[in-house]
């Protein structure tokens, strides 16, 4: 994508917004400050990356833009919904109907096929893709019959993206997406992901600890023991096949 679509996205809508954040971990007699006053917003159709050491915080902050897990204090609003005072219920249909998520490991269902995996969404949702669909726009339209023990590594987490995109949600959070794949079928799996975000307009994070991974993005968010340290625009986005890790 060249400069201009970047700047174009400058302007796009907020969809997200984190102000002042904290997440005190209250562990026996000690404290685990995760985040410390994190402000973090996402765009609309923006592709963000998340980088950061172990430990700097990077899952705590999807987990509670996902609506996953609560903040100590500080704000969280999707829209117009205000995701701080919510209740269980409210976060719950948030998180139902406008987010997507996935994760290193891509806990699929081992005794359900692909397209049943990903039914158990749709059949849910309101305005879901049809599980066929959804399987098609990973590349793994030859394979819906397939149980996860029969598919790659990369193919269960081609399924699992398929979940997750299958309701068309307005958020697409990955935490680790490529955290136990081999560069090869991770620059695949990221080129799905790409693709998603470019055809669908689905707002994306992206966690990684893989540096080089942040050229595709139009923005990379970097937490330093659970504060942002630095933000950076992308004047280009690089496509995965164009990146070494
Ligand atoms: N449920 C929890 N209970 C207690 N402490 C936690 C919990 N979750 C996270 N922490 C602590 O909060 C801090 C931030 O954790 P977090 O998982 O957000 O880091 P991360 O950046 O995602 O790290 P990694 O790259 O290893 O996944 C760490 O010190 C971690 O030990
Ligand atoms: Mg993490």
């Amino acid at each position: 994508m060249d400069a201009a679509v970047s700047q174009a996205q400058d302007a796009a809508p907020v969809v997200l917004s984190a102000r002042a954040l904290t997440k005190v971990y209250r562990m026996g007699e000690v404290d685990v400050h995760a985040l410390r006053g994190v402000d973090f917003e996402m765009r609309k159709g923006e592709f963000v990356v998340l980088l950061g050491a172990s430990g700097s915080g990077k899952s705590t902050l999807l987990n509670i833009i996902g609506g996953l897990d609560v903040p100590t204090s500080g704000q969280v609003q999707y829209l117009d919904h205000d995701l701080t005072h919510a209740s269980e219920r409210e976060l719950t249909r948030y998180r139902r109907e406008h987010v997507g998520f996935v994760f290193q490991f891509y806990n699929l269902i081992p005794s359900l096929t692909a397209r049943e995996n990903v039914a158990l969404v749709t059949d849910i949702a309101e305005d879901p893709m049809r599980p066929e669909d959804a399987l098609e726009r990973v590349g793994l339209g030859a394979r819906l019959d397939h149980f996860p023990a029969q598919l790659s590594g990369g193919e269960q987490q081609r399924v699992a993206l398929a979940r997750a995109i299958a309701k068309r949600p307005a958020l697409l959070l990955c935490d680790e997406p490529t955290g136990a794949l081999d560069a090869k079928t991770g620059r695949v799996v990221l080129e799905v992901i790409a693709r998603i975000n470019q055809e669908l307009g689905t707002t994306t994070a992206v966690i990684t600890h893989n540096a080089p991974i942040a050229q595709m993005a139009d923005r990379v968010v970097t937490l330093t023991d659970g504060r942002v340290s630095s933000v950076r625009q992308n004047a280009v986005k690089r496509s995965p096949s164009e990146l070494e890790w």
